[in-house]
């Protein structure tokens, strides 16, 4: 599976988002170790801080599954880029500090697509863990 395949996914799962009060549809794509690809969406709610973001559904539903080793995710906000939030970087932190974000928008005119791809240790240096 390569960066472009995943975040194609991470755009098709973005359909299934449930953003009626900000209208920001997130998708994410969330690589394991072995291969499986988990999706998640952001899904808002009128209690407005009870929203939960793409990245971390993504994550909730692989961890709930019963997977611990991840090594990428995607994330689509349609034609504009979207970093994950600081929520996200954090939550992601415990489970896969090396882990590789890959963003958007594809860029057409690009073959390789053009993605942004950083790792977890870029956006969030020294991360909290209580097990380092
Ligand atoms: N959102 C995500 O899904 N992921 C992020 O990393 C940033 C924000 C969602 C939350 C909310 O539904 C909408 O985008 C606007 O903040």
């Amino acid at each position: 599976m390569n960066d472009l395949e995943l975040y194609r996914i991470a755009e098709d799962a973005r359909k299934n988002a449930y953003a009626p009060f900000s209208g920001f549809r997130v998708g994410a794509a969330l690589l394991t170790e072995d291969g499986k690809v988990y999706t998640g969406v952001n899904v808002e709610n009128s209690s407005y801080g009870a929203t939960i973001c793409a990245e971390r559904t993504a994550f909730v539903k692989a961890i709930s599954e019963g997977e611990r080793s991840f090594t990428a995710i995607a994330i689509s906000a349609g034609d504009v880029p979207s970093l994950p939030c600081g929520i996200c970087r954090q939550f992601m932190y415990e489970f896969a500090p090396q882990i590789r974000i890959i963003t958007g928008p594809i860029r057409e005119d690009d073959p390789e697509g053009g993605l942004k791809v950083q790792s977890l240790e870029q956006l969030l240096p020294e991360g909290f863990s209580l097990n380092h």
